[in-house]
């Protein structure tokens, strides 16, 4: 009997070429957008210490509750493969004193990310994501950079149909309180139509009162003060400066005053963007402020804006159209007695391919025109090398490497 099969582990999958030049197409248009908008780019550890993440993303959200892949090291730290890029780039930028140096500090990653979560389509254990972060200045104009660096990265990737912007904003941190004792004030005004359950929570959790399905609750929520309605001068003033400059450029957007994202740093706007091509994990990227962050983790009150965006639902939304040709241009046929000059030529050309798997000229003739080279470089027995340009209908022989190239350089001068 033979051993059974390993597979990869469940919610992880292998990155196949296909897949894998998609993905550094992606790569290159996110890394030229952000060069363009001065990002620079940051690579902060794959796991990080277990408190971090605790005291960062915050110990009552999902993701530190049950996503995360804990383990203890060989010398009894408590490591955490990395849910997502924030607080790492948060701690990174505490620990080297970026403070000092031009504000914002304006930073862009990519890489994987771990979240113990149900695999199903855009739904991984281990996935991507493209995110950047601005940090050390409160100015609207930084969200509304942050949303329009999003809004051209999945345009220009994706495409615009059926891509949906939601905003929304948290308020400051002060005004959240603020807004809490007014919410706890309704309730306990409408005491007696609330359920047990959300009466007796009323101190505890009062925003959990706007998911009860009781009936009586449902019916005084309705009319609930609401957090978006009830922001501080300056924070409206904040989130009404964003809309303002996003109307500027031209960016579509819905304001949602339902919006919550599954972390706890934020504060002031959040922004998720949605793709209808999408099942039930629609949210291709979304982000926000998180101006109480770096304080969070022992820092100087320090305001920052950022978001990030999943590579895999990015390619879902994207479909499979568009990936480029990246198949070797020029194809090397040998006969067996010219085995040393193929090799040679295929290694001084550069972007060729040589065939390796034994073939009679008439096979590798086959494979060459299914490789879909542009130029056939044949070695025939008797000696020289035959150029072919299959598209130009050109055809040349010559002596050596060196006159392939001067014809190649003579045929195509723009490179080939
Ligand atoms: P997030 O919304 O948790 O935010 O994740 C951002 C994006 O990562 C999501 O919109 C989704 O596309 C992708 N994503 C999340 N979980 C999975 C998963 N299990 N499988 C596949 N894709 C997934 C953050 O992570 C924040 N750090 C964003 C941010 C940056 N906020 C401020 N700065």
């Amino acid at each position: 009997m033979s051993a059974p099969r390993l597979t990869a582990p469940r919610g992880t999958h292998d990155v196949l070429p296909d897949e894998a030049t998609r993905r550094e197409r992606l790569d290159a248009l996110a890394s030229d957008l952000f060069a363009r908008a001065g990002y620079r780019r940051i690579e902060t550890p794959i796991f990080e210490a277990t408190e971090l993440f605790a005291r960062g993303v915050g110990a009552s959200t999902d993701v530190v509750q049950k996503e995360m892949y804990t383990f203890e090291d060989r010398g009894e730290r408590s490591l955490t493969l990395r849910p997502e890029g924030t607080a790492g780039v948060a701690r990174s930028y505490l620990e080297h004193g970026m403070h000092k140096l031009p504000q914002p500090v304006r930073v862009w990653y990519s890489g994987p990310f771990f979240r113990y979560e149900r695999a199903q389509a855009g739904r991984q254990r281990q996935f991507q994501q493209i995110g950047c972060e601005a940090i050390g200045s409160d100015d609207p104009a930084l969200d509304a950079e942050s949303i329009a660096l999003l809004h051209q990265l999945i345009v220009r990737f994706v495409g615009a149909d059926g891509i949906r912007l939601r905003i929304g904003s948290l308020g400051s941190i002060e005004g959240r309180a603020a807004y809490r004792e007014r919410l706890v004030a309704y309730l306990r005004a409408h005491e007696d139509r609330l359920s047990t359950e959300v009466r007796e929570r009323i101190d505890l959790n009062p925003l959990r009162a706007f998911d009860a399905d009781d009936p009586g609750t449902k019916a005084v929520m309705a009319d609930a003060p609401r957090l978006l309605e009830h922001l501080l001068p300056e924070d409206a003033e904040h989130f009404a400066e964003v809309r303002v400059l996003l109307d500027a450029v031209g960016i579509a957007y819905e304001v949602d005053p339902t919006l919550v994202r599954g972390l706890d740093y934020y504060s002031r706007t959040l922004f998720e963007f949605t793709s209808d091509a999408l099942g039930a994990q629609s949210g291709v990227g979304g982000g926000g402020r998180y101006d109480g962050l770096i304080e969070q983790l022992g820092g100087p009150s320090t305001p920052a804006v950022g978001w990030a965006a999943g590579v895999e639902r990015l390619l879902l939304a994207a479909g499979p159209g568009g990936v480029p040709d990246r198949r070797a241009s020029l194809y090397v046929l040998w006969d067996e007695s010219r085995r040393r000059d193929a090799f040679v030529a295929s290694r001084t050309l550069g972007r060729a391919q040589l065939d390796a798997a034994g073939r009679g000229m008439k096979g590798q003739r086959r494979r060459a025109e299914r490789a879909g080279a542009r130029i056939w470089l044949t070695l025939p027995a008797d000696g020289g090398y035959v150029v072919r340009d299959r598209e130009g209908g050109r055809e040349t022989t010559v002596a050596d490497v060196d006159a392939v190239e001067a014809t190649l350089a003579e045929w195509f001068d723009m490179g080939w």
